[in-house]
């Protein structure tokens, strides 16, 4: 296989943070997949290359099903991801990184309190949650949409999903967003240091919970994992990491989401004009942010056979990258693609994955948003942007503004 090496692709730059679209376009404009050597990694940017490779049995995510130990250590400590030993245990292994018939045992256990009708319970809370929020905004006339009301939501509402106390939520975003920094670009001893201390902390939080709550049942996830435990469906490790995986996985991401969707209603103010008009459409807008900025854009896979994709054949081993992001932006899936459109249908994005690994926090990620935007247009007037640059975050992985400052007239 030769690799190509004539590639413009600078997922890490200040350009990439700023647009990442024309680099993707470029990618799907290429024949087959492009090898990126930084990463070691085949990309796939086309929307159908994207999708087959999630949904393909053969694909997994864990190295486990195609590496022996020797060399998966040998990887780690080429990657910076070795001496964590709460990191490796509680968030190197987790449900999303693990495939077949553990996979499935883990997400059974807690994939009923995800489905619509159960998240659906959940709106009456949301919302008068979110009211107290825009109430506390009484008096002013200019926020930062990000740092004053998105960053205060999903981990909340995830908080009470899993039992956690409303006081400890804001510890928790902290531990959560140092732990996960350390998936993406600089892997320097510093941030791991800090990924391995804030991961041990949050552990011992997770274990005086789970007694408390051994002790007192209540209706919450960690009560139902419990019972999963006491039934011999998760050990300990298994718990705490599932336990972590849910707070950390809906959190940065909905955050990120609901800034690049602000951004959008700003950069298409007919889009925002037209939702105002007919709230009916919130829906189809909703589904549209996650389409038009995936927050997640990248995510990875191994085969565990040889496999072909346009017309080359790939070793067992290969590992692909999936660009969400990309495929999303597709015009042979979704025309006039980077337009935003609050009325889009079919809209088949694939923010949220596909295949096996599906995000689980799909509906409470899109009625969080739902809510949000429907509580702003209805409490504030004109909305406009107020600042005359708005910055992305760096990198691959993530998508979503650092601040977002909006200020709106009380029309
Ligand atoms: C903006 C919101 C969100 C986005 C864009 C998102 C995106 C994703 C994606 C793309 C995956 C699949 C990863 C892959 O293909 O390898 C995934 C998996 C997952 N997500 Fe989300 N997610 C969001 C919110 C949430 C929330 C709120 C939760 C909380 C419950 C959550 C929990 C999970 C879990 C547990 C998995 C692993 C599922 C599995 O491996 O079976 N996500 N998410």
């Amino acid at each position: 296989m030769s690799p190509s090496t004539d590639l413009c692709f600078a997922p890490l730059s200040a350009e990439f943070a700023r647009d990442p679209y024309p680099f993707y376009a470029a990618l799907r404009a290429r024949e087959g997949l492009t090898y990126y050597q930084d990463f070691d990694v085949w990309l796939a940017s086309r929307f159908t290359d994207v999708s087959r490779i999630v949904l393909d049995e053969h694909m997994v995510r864990s190295l486990e099903h195609i590496a022996g130990p020797e060399e998966i250590a040998a990887q780690k400590q080429a990657q910076n991801w070795h001496d964590m030993p709460h990191h490796s245990r509680f968030v190197q292994f987790s449900l999303l990184d693990s495939d077949g018939a553990v996979h499935d045992r883990l997400r059974k256990q807690v994939f009923k309190l995800f489905t619509p009708v159960m998240v659906g319970k959940l709106r009456d809370g949301i919302q008068a949650y979110v009211d107290t929020l825009f109430d506390s905004l009484d008096g002013r006339d200019e926020i930062d949409f990000i740092g004053d009301l998105a960053a205060h939501v999903p981990g909340h509402i995830i908080g009470r999903i899993l039992g956690v106390p409303d006081e400890d939520c804001p510890q928790l975003r902290i531990w959560s967003e140092n732990i996960v920094q350390f998936f993406d670009i600089d892997r320097s001893n510093e941030r791991k240091e800090l990924a391995e201390r804030n991961t041990t902390e949050f552990y011992r939080y997770l274990l005086k919970l789970k007694a408390e709550r051994e002790a007192n049942p209540e209706d919450d996830l960690m009560s139902l994992m419990i019972e999963a435990e006491r039934q011999g469906h998760m050990n300990h490790d298994e718990f705490i990491s599932t336990a972590m995986l849910i707070l950390m996985a809906g959190h940065g991401s909905t955050i990120d989401v609901l800034g690049s969707g602000m951004h959008a209603l700003l950069k298409f103010p007919n889009e925002m004009l037209r939702l105002r008009a007919d709230p009916g459409l919130m829906k189809t807008a909703v589904q549209e942010m996650f389409r038009y900025e995936a927050p997640l854009p990248f995510f990875h896979r191994y085969s565990t056979e040889d496999v072909e994709i346009g017309g080359r054949t790939f070793p067992r081993g290969t590992k692909f990258g999936v660009l969400y992001g990309s495929a999303n932006r597709d015009p042979e899936q979704f025309p006039d693609a980077d337009r935003f459109d609050a009325g889009r249908t079919p809209n088949w994005h694939i923010a949220f994955g596909r295949g096996a690994h599906f995000c689980l926090g799909n509906h409470l990620a899109r009625l969080d948003m739902d809510i949000i935007f429907s509580t702003l247009l209805k409490r504030f007037g004109t909305i406009e942007l107020a600042e005359d640059t708005v910055s992305y975050k760096r990198g691959l992985s993530v998508r979503g503004p650092q601040t977002l400052r909006i200020g709106w007239t009380a029309d």
